[in-house]
């Protein structure tokens, strides 16, 4: 046999994960191969291979006996619908796909070309963190690539898919990226793993329950997306970086579409007479888009508000809407720190927004207070002020208090502010506002209930609509619902070259 087919085989070996049991064992867990994940991701045949014969350099504890090709983790680049990416997948068959120096060379290695060259870096995640028999070298290794994360940031998408366990330090490069997936039953993040939770809370948990994909997408809001196995991951991948471009300096890729009519009668009588009535804003929002082209980011994680990419007249375009299904669609900690960061992530790549309003208001009580609603809405309100892309606002019913302003209001730099007639914009609701401002009147009626009512509907005809907005020029436009995808597509067109010069500054300081 010559030496090159002997190397081929020893590689071949090292990349099914060093033998054929290694392999087995992962897909009885429910899991494929760090190979089989990057074929799938990838376009067929596009896939190029960087460091495939990278082994690493330690010799504590005998490990220079053991020696796979790769280190543990495939990196290189392909094409996902016929756009260069740069991927790494980290191999769990060997050394559970821990983290030496040379695994994390490799993985810089591709995260500094994705920067020079300007595409997006994929990382599927699977490891038991750093090796443990490397020591410092392999902390060291993680802190490089913590550091590029960060340099990166804004320049090229970064998403993180976890495939498999993500422990200990580990988990901030995943939270350093622009979105994190997380596959059901087979994944978890954790700083700290339900051992040492036990040895320090006393608490009884389970690496599913402490950190599993259902926890991070409902509780904590670590993860933007679920999928129910590596294939519905690496399928979901590729549909975000579709709304993505490859880098800040690009647009994200318009698809082919003919005007027609753009009129959507669907979206009249949406909204109920009774202003305490719910509906369900996602109806709103697929009457407006391009059919079926919703690709909601944190849907389980603060459902009083609803965010997402979706496709108009073929253009990529990032939603933020209040949903008055869940809490009225009030603003409080979660949803504001929730749309706060779509609203940054869109605004780095160049995705126009859409912000669709019916807010009461910011949640009272001592919860919120004492959780810093003020410093979490501040969040909001920062970023969308800061966001340069082409900002429109439509008011579909309540824009009320300080929501009004913060929801993208003409005030923070909006560029077209359209509300239906059925919009209410005021400093509060009719009643609790009446109470206020008529209280001694209220209180001297014979019939003060008859009273409020009566004052209740005097303020509701003079603010409950948006016609002094607009006559202000608050509102650029007061709009039927059916007109709004026509209107939305005529001014997203107008706007495609806007450009916003800011001050001179090193940067913003957000209120983190
Ligand atoms: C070296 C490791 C390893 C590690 C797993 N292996 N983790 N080798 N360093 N960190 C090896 C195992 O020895 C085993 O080798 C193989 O990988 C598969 O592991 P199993 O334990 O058999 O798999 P499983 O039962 O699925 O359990 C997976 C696991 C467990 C839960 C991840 O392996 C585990 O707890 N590993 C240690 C996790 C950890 O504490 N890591 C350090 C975190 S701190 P063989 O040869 O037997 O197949 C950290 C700091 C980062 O990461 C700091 C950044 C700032």
């Amino acid at each position: 046999m010559k030496p090159q087919d002997i190397l081929h085989q020893k590689l071949a070996k090292a990349h099914l994960g060093g033998g054929q049991s290694r392999i087995e064992k992962q897909h009885a867990k429910g899991k494929l191969t760090a190979r089989e994940r990057v074929h799938i991701l990838l376009d067929a045949g596009s896939f190029e291979e960087i460091g495939a014969l990278v082994t690493h350099r330690t010799t504590d504890f005998g490990m220079q006996e053991q020696v796979f090709y790769g280190d543990g983790v495939i990196t290189g680049y392909g094409t996902v619908n016929g756009r260069l990416v740069y991927v790494y997948a980290q191999d769990f068959t060997v050394f559970g796909g821990s983290l030496s120096e040379t695994h994390a060379e490799k993985i810089c290695k591709v995260m500094d070309m994705a920067v020079k060259v300007g595409a997006p870096l994929l990382g599927l995640n699977d490891s038991g963190g750093a090796r443990i028999q490397e020591g410092v070298r392999s902390l060291g290794g993680y802190a490089d690539i913590f550091y590029r994360n960060v340099q990166a940031s804004g320049v090229i998408p970064q998403l993180s898919a976890i495939m498999g366990p993500c422990a200990g330090g580990a988990v901030y490069s995943p939270a350093m990226t622009d979105f994190t997936i997380m596959v059901e039953n087979t994944s978890y993040m954790f700083v700290t793993g339900p051992n040492v939770v036990k040895t320090v809370t006393n608490e009884e948990v389970t690496s599913e329950e402490l950190g599993g994909a259902s926890t991070h997408s409902t509780k904590s809001g670590v993860t933007h997306l679920t999928a129910a196995n590596d294939v519905d991951c690496l399928n979901k991948l590729k549909t975000l970086l579709s709304y993505l471009p490859q880098n800040c300096e690009e647009k994200p890729v318009a698809l082919p579409y003919e005007l027609g009519t753009e009129v959507r009668e669907q979206l009249e009588g949406l909204v109920p007479e009774s202003a305490n009535q719910p509906y369900d804003m996602r109806t709103v929002i697929n009457g407006i888009i391009d059919e079926d082209t919703f690709f909601e980011i944190h849907e389980n994680y603060a459902d009083n508000i609803v965010v997402g990419f979706a496709r108009l007249a073929g253009r990529s375009i990032g939603i933020v809407a209040n949903q008055p299904m869940s809490l009225a669609g009030v603003l409080d900690v979660e949803s504001s720190k929730k749309a706060a960061r779509f609203t940054r992530t869109c605004d780095c790549f160049n995705v126009p927004l859409l912000v669709l309003v019916d807010v009461p208001g910011f949640l009272p009580g001592t919860d919120q207070e004492w959780n810093a609603i003020i410093t979490n809405g501040a969040k909001l309100l920062y970023a969308l002020s800061e966001a340069t892309v082409p900002r429109i606002t439509v008011i579909t019913r309540k824009a009320y208090g300080g929501a009004y302003d913060v929801m993208n209001s003409k005030h923070i730099g909006a560029d077209m502010n359209f509300a239906w007639p059925t919009a209410e914009i005021a400093v509060m609701g009719a009643k609790g506002a009446s109470e206020i401002i008529f209280r001694r009147e209220i209180m001297a009626a014979d019939d003060p209930t008859a009273k409020l009512a009566e004052k209740e509907a005097e303020y509701a005809k003079t603010f409950a609509n948006p016609y002094r907005a607009a006559q202000r020029g608050f509102i650029d436009e007061v709009i039927l619902p059916k007109d709004t995808r026509r209107k939305l597509i005529k001014a997203y067109g107008m706007l495609e070259d806007k450009v916003v010069k800011g001050p001179r500054r090193k940067h913003g300081n957000i209120p983190l």
